[in-house]
């Protein structure tokens, strides 16, 4: 049978100065058409590279008219001959610029209509423009290497677990609404009217009933939902690299958690990661770097400010110590060219207030002496002021004071966040560090109860279970996070393996028995027989490759992602469904309150 059409014998990317000579068939893309006089260039493009086709001032009328009809993007078939380019026409920054393909025949697969915005290594297009059309966004060089650099990724996670004995299981995708923290996305039963299932948050508890069966080495590369509002490193539906282990403790998940990201870090980016990374309890992350996902690729620190409490005139520093609040300080080093002007000072202490500082102090250290903003509080005290910050001429003490230890430590450590930018302090590479000993509560004001810090089934730290209810803000639970350059990468917990604790759990979150058995019935019927101690992570894979593509959006990562309206212009998903779809599932549209 005659070929449909000419079909490529070589890629585009393969091609090098010894295949000079033979004759090859290329598929792929217009990237570029150039006329200069008699000839025409064509940067032929597919997903291995990119190939110089030239037509010759040789060449026959048939393909001089069909070079002449190309344009940018038709999808085309090349027949012809490799040839050496002459010395001064190599081009170095071409893989394959040793060489161009000599055309004798030029087939057009497939015409395109004028471009939404030029293929571009790395587009300008606004983004919903490139969201729209997103087919053509990937056709970049940016989006096929960061598509590349995720199967990379996935595939050397996927290799590292095939060498053990983990067991890739698959965990429904439609199940009971059981709430994690964020909003579920329902799904209607058509069969049963009024009822839903929901898509999952994780996998939360279907990875521990796996326990609960004796499949004691769980991961999976698992789809989530939440509904809540994306953001830079945020989307509705994302991926999580979800893991479960039986008889183990902290120590044994962290430590496979560190072997496989050494091992994929040096496949997928060739970075030698160190065999163990940095530990912070979530206190100190908090004192020191102001942040439970600290960035610790700049080293700049927050201090306690209580000793200048001590020796100030100020009496605002002195009425939050007297009501137990917190005094940070931050010294923000002195930089050449760099000057720490009142309009720069007004917009740190923006950062600040976004967290619920209500101002950011600052004295200025220059010859040994305090200079502005508060420096007049500590009047015989500059010596003193000077030894407790170590400012030295050119930095400036920056002080935060809060009743709420939280507010001040997350306000100071949005100041630490911006300095590190706008200084230029953060160095390259991968910053990798644990947070343990996480409070397993937290106090929901707007609600007024406490609830999970992680989710509901993390394990108390043992000291505290006798006295869970006494003090449930006091109470630490065995749980971890991974953070990479001051993101959130991981999260995970040794769970609870007892009905009782659960349930003591449930309650301390507003959650009567009642309720519990309602909503958890099938975790807490699971847990009647004999379920293993058991623990497990969920790192995202989106963000984790978000920060080796040095990006700052997981979109960039993701093939067809959300927009920032939680939307998708390409396929315009949400949409509306037929008045059929809806009356199937008995669902009514309630009227827009303007229409009712
Ligand atoms: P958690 O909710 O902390 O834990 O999620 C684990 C990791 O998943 C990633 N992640 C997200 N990535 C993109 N968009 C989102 N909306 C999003 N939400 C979370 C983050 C985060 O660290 N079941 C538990 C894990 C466990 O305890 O084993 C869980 O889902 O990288």
């Amino acid at each position: 049978m005659e070929e449909a059409f000419m079909k490529r014998t070589a890629n585009c990317g393969e091609l090098r100065a010894k295949d000079e000579g033979k004759e090859v068939i290329l598929n792929g893309w217009v990237h570029r058409d150039r006329n200069h006089g008699a000839l025409h260039f064509i940067n032929l493009r597919d997903r291995y590279g990119m190939t110089q086709v030239v037509v010759d001032d040789d060449a026959d009328a048939e393909l001089v008219k069909r070079a002449s009809e190309l344009k940018l993007e038709y999808c085309i078939a090349v027949k012809g001959k490799v040839r050496k380019r002459p010395e001064s026409m190599v081009n170095k920054e071409m893989p394959t610029g040793e060489i161009e393909v000599k055309a004798e025949k030029i087939e057009i697969l497939s015409p395109s209509d004028t471009l939404p915005f030029m293929i571009e290594d790395e587009t300008n297009a606004k983004e919903d423009l490139r969201l729209k059309y997103r087919f053509l966004d990937l056709r970049s060089k940016g989006m096929q290497d960061r598509i590349r650099l995720r199967h990379e990724f996935i595939k050397a996670i996927r290799q590292f677990f095939y060498k053990t004995d983990f067991y890739e299981i698959e965990t429904p995708t439609l199940i009971r609404s059981t709430p994690e923290g964020a909003r579920d996305f329902l799904v209607p039963s058509r069969i049963y009217p009024g009822k839903f299932f929901a898509l999952p948050q994780s996998p939360q508890l279907y990875k521990q009933l796996l326990m609960v069966s004796g499949f004691d080495k769980y991961f999976q590369i698992a789809r989530c939902y939440r509904d809540e509002d994306p953001r830079g490193d945020r989307q509705l539906e994302f991926t999580q690299l979800d893991l479960e282990m039986s008889f183990v403790t902290r120590e044994d998940i962290l430590d496979l958690m560190e072997k496989l990201f050494r091992e994929v870090f040096k496949k997928v980016v060739n970075v030698e990661l160190p065999e163990h990374f940095k530990r912070l309890s979530y206190h100190d992350a908090m004192n020191t770097y102001g942040s439970d996902k600290p960035d610790l690729r700049f080293s700049l620190e927050i201090k306690d400010g209580l000793p200048l409490v001590d020796i100030t005139s100020f009496q605002i520093l002195k009425d939050i110590k007297e009501k137990n609040g917190a005094v940070k300080f931050l010294v923000a080093p002195k930089k050449e060219g760099f000057d720490y002007t009142r309009k720069y000072l007004a917009e740190l202490e923006e950062s600040a207030k976004i967290y619920g500082a209500s101002a950011l102090y600052f004295m200025k250290a220059e010859d040994g002496k305090l200079q502005g903003g508060i420096s007049k509080f500590f009047e015989g005290k500059n010596d003193e002021v000077l030894s407790i910050t170590g400012a030295k001429t050119g930095d400036v003490i920056l002080v935060i004071a809060h009743e709420n230890w939280k507010k001040a430590c997350n306000s100071m450590g949005a100041v630490r966040s911006k300095l590190g930018a706008d200084l230029n302090l953060i160095k390259k590479g991968f910053e990798f560090c644990w947070i343990i000993d996480f409070p397993l509560f937290e106090y929901n004001e707007d609600e007024g109860h406490w609830e999970a810090a992680h989710h509901m089934f993390s394990m108390p730290q043992s000291e505290y279970i006798e006295t869970l209810e006494e003090d449930p803000g006091r109470v630490k639970g065995d749980l971890y996070d991974l953070v990479l350059n001051g993101y959130e990468v991981a999260s995970g917990s040794i769970r609870i393996h007892d009905v009782e604790l659960q349930k003591r759990i449930f309650r301390i979150c507003n959650i009567p028995d009642d309720m519990a058995e309602e909503r958890f019935g099938f975790l807490l019927n699971a847990f009647r027989f004999s379920p293993p101690p058991h623990g497990g992570i969920a790192p995202g894979i989106d963000r984790i490759c978000m920060i080796i593509a040095d990006q700052s959006s997981i979109k960039e990562v993701i093939a067809y992602p959300k927009n920032t309206a939680a939307m998708s212009p390409m396929d315009e998903s949400p949409a509306e469904v037929e008045q059929k779809q809806l009356d199937e599932l008995s669902i009514m549209i309630k009227p827009k309150k303007d229409e009712a």
